[in-house]
C-alpha cells in the first residue's frame, strides 16, 4: 500500500456527496426548482480529497466549482438523482446527501410550452399545477446500505427553539433511518447561498455537535463524524 500522509485519515476510502437543487420540469423551458448553491457540498468534497478519499460529487445545477481532482456526475432532477446515487454508493464508505431535492414533482411534463393563450382565447386567470411526491432518495440509501457504510443526511429547519430543533433533527434521522443528520436552523434566512453556517451534527445515539463558522469547518466536523463511525 502506498504510505499515507499525516492527516490523510480518508485514503483508501470512497466518499460520494450529493449537492446542488433539483429541477423538476413543467415544459420544455421550465422546472420547479430551488436556490440551494451547492457550496455546502463543495465544502464536503474538497475536504474529503484533502484528507485523501476519492471522491465523487454528484450536482445538481450547482453554482459553485467542482474541486480539483474530484469526479462529477451531473443529474437533473430528483428521479435522475436517486438513479446516480444508488449507482455511485455502490462501494462507498460514505454517502453524504447535501443536494436540496424537491419533494414534489408535476405528475406529468408537458411535450409542448404551457402556453397563456390558446388561439385567441385566453385560457384564464388561474392554473393549478398537479404534483406527486419523488423518490426519498436518503431514505432509500440509508435502507439499502451495506455494513460499515455511514450514511448522511442534511436538514434545513425552523424552529422556535434549540430544544425544538433538536427534537426535529432526531425525529428525521429516525425516519430517514440514516447513520448522521447535520442540520441547519433556517429560521432567519441566512443559511441558503450564504458562506458561514450554525449546523448540529446528531447522531442515532449520544449528544449533538454544533458547529459554527465557515462551510469549511462544518465540512470538517461532519467528516469527523462519519470517519469516527467507519469500520477500521
Ligand atoms: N432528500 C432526499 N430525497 C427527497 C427529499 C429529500 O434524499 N426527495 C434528502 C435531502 O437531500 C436531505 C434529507 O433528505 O439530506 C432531508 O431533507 P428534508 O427536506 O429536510 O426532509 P424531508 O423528508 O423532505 O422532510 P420535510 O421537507 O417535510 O421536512
Ligand atoms: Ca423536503
Amino acid at each position: 500500500a502506498a504510505p499515507t500522509m499525516a492527516g490523510q485519515d480518508l485514503a483508501g476510502r470512497r466518499v460520494v456527496i450529493s449537492a446542488g437543487g433539483t429541477r423538476e420540469a413543467l415544459d420544455p423551458v421550465r422546472y420547479l426548482g430551488n436556490s440551494s448553491s451547492g457550496r455546502m457540498g463543495a465544502a464536503l468534497a474538497a475536504d474529503a480529497a484533502a484528507r485523501g478519499a476519492r471522491v465523487t460529487m454528484v450536482t445538481a445545477h450547482i453554482e459553485v466549482p467542482v474541486p480539483s481532482c474530484v469526479r462529477q456526475v451531473p443529474v437533473s432532477s430528483t428521479e435522475d438523482l436517486d438513479e446516480a446515487m444508488r449507482r455511485e454508493a455502490t462501494g462507498a464508505d460514505i454517502v453524504v446527501m447535501a443536494v436540496a431535492a424537491a419533494d414534489f414533482a408535476p405528475s406529468s411534463v408537458s411535450d409542448l410550452k404551457i402556453k397563456k393563450h390558446e388561439g385567441d382565447r385566453r385560457v384564464g386567470d388561474r392554473m393549478s399545477l398537479d404534483l406527486i411526491q419523488t423518490p426519498d432518495v436518503l431514505a432509500g440509501l440509508a435502507a439499502a446500505r451495506t455494513p460499515g457504510q455511514v450514511v448522511v443526511g442534511f436538514a434545513a429547519e425552523t424552529a422556535p427553539d434549540r430544544d425544538e430543533l433538536l427534537a426535529l433533527a432526531r425525529a428525521k434521522l429516525a425516519r430517514k433511518g440514516c447513520d448522521l443528520l447535520a442540520v441547519n436552523d433556517v429560521s432567519s434566512g441566512r443559511v441558503f447561498g450564504k458562506v458561514g453556517t450554525d449546523v448540529t451534527v446528531v447522531r442515532q445515539q449520544g449528544p449533538g455537535r454544533r458547529v459554527m463558522g465557515s462551510k469549511m469547518m462544518a465540512a470538517q466536523a461532519i467528516l469527523d463524524e462519519a470517519r469516527s463511525l467507519l469500520a477500521p
